[in-house]
């Protein structure tokens, strides 16, 4: 097949890697990619991604069979709306069915007319309205911007007079959602969609604070691990837990969007709470998770382009389960210095093919290119090490003796990810 994967960061590298490693011979292109992409897709030179009429006009020239949208960026630009208007199989959802991650409002108005468990949210406006929420609540306090930000416009805090002023920051911008705090393990759950029928992915765990200790800012992820040994206790094994967050959380989901006339044909990233009162959503996605993809595809048996494919296509009811391979996947990010709030950029990185001849060890690139001879950082998020294991032990040993092979100024990254598995 002709396969366009839209986007340039580890997710979407880890997505052309799992095509690649179907040995199924596709031609790869990805629009804009990275240093490391190049190495495995052909890049398509100023095509933007966010440009619907754009994208459509060169899946036709080139003939593209399937496009992958990596970001949410241009699904809320309405790309995928345009490609299927020209009847090009696309996975990703029209602009729409996007606002599930666009707008926090939209996923919570969608999730209580569906009965789908999440935590109590309110809209504020106005200073006295996000007071008024915070101390209905209570501490610890949740506020997020209700749009796109990067994975930045979230708060947790205990610190009332922080949240307020992290809501200060957005209510010129249309307002925020003051949460009621949820308490209890996280998982980030994928789930393949037609529109109708759905497939799950092996459950992930992602870091989402810079630092160790789950200190520090919220970043887009600093590292994961795939699957969950630990579901085992909570919930009989990890099959038992999708058939249930499917059953109480994505069927009812799928069902509502379609029941609106707007069909969700892509990846349902279910970020949840595993809660002392039950399994809660904290939020959805419209897309891959950064950086689980880069553990849940590592892992994946099935061949990803006849999964995406077929929900493109509209006939996912076809496909068996996906299968997963039992082994231990762990990644790790590294950021530039600096990442999340100012990365600095520029810096070459060395390293890499002595990173990469680890034993079971991969690159997912995410911010990197290719100056006057030399790899350089371009970004916060730099590049993900995947290492696979028998056991998270080795695979935790393999990831971080690989990180250790790269040198990048400043650099930062975590040195606890699936820390406790590992004992376990
Ligand atoms: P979000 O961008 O909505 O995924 O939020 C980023 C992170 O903030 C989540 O992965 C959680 O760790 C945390 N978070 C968001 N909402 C809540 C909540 N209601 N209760 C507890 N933690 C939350
Ligand atoms: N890892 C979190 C996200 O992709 O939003």
């Amino acid at each position: 097949m002709r396969i366009l994967v839209l986007g340039s960061g580890a997710r979407e590298h880890a997505i052309i890697l799992a095509l690649r490693a179907e040995g199924a011979g596709h031609e790869l292109f990805a629009a804009p990619g990275n240093a490391g992409i190049a190495a495995d897709a052909t890049l398509v030179a100023d095509l933007d991604q966010n440009d619907p009429a754009a994208v459509t006009a060169y899946a036709n020239e080139a003939r593209i069979d399937l496009v992958i949208i990596g970001p949410e960026a241009p699904l809320v630009a309405g790309v995928a709306d345009a490609l299927r208007g020209r009847g090009i199989p696309v996975f990703g959802p029209g602009r729409a069915a996007a606002q599930l991650e666009g707008s926090k409002a939209f996923a919570k108005r969608v999730m209580e007319a569906a009965g789908v468990p999440t935590g109590r949210a309110t809209r504020a406006r106005t200073r006295a309205e996000v007071e008024a929420a915070l101390d209905a609540y209570g501490a610890p306090h949740v506020v997020k911007a209700d749009g796109l930000a990067a994975g930045k416009g979230v708060i947790v805090t205990s610190d009332r007079d922080a949240a307020l002023a992290h809501a200060e920051t957005y209510l010129s911008g249309g307002g925020v959602l003051v949460e009621e705090f949820l308490s209890g393990p996280e998982v980030s759950l994928f789930f393949v969609s037609d529109g109708d029928t759905v497939r799950a992915l092996s459950p992930a765990q992602d870091f989402k604070r810079a630092y160790d200790d789950d200190q520090g800012p919220n970043t887009g992820g600093m590292g994961a691990y795939s699957p969950l040994p630990w579901l085992a206790g909570a919930f009989g094994g990890e099959d038992e837990f999708v058939a249930e967050v499917t059953r109480t959380i994505a069927e009812p989901v799928i069902r509502q969007l379609d029941a609106e006339g707007t069909p969700f044909i892509g990846l349902l990233y279910a970020g949840l709470v595993l809660t002392e009162h039950g399994i809660k959503v904290i939020e959805f996605n419209a897309r891959f998770g950064d950086p689980e993809t880069q553990v849940v595809l590592a892992r994946l048996v099935t061949p990803l382009s006849r999964l995406l494919l077929s929900a493109a296509g509209g006939h996912l009811e076809d496909e068996p389960a996906p299968a997963f391979a039992e082994a231990a996947a762990v990644t790790v990010v590294l950021a530039s210095e600096g990442y999340p709030e100012a990365p600095v950029t520029g810096r070459v990185i060395d390293g890499l093919d002595a990173a990469a001849s680890v034993d079971g060890v991969h690159l997912a690139h995410a911010a990197t290119a290719e100056q006057d001879g030399a790899l350089v950082a371009t970004g916060g998020r730099v590049l993900n090490v995947v290492a696979l294991g028998n056991t998270f032990f080795e695979a935790r040993e393999r990831a971080y003796r690989a990180l250790g092979e790269i040198s990048l100024e400043g650099s930062h990254h975590r040195t606890d990810i699936a820390a406790r598995v590992a004992r376990d």
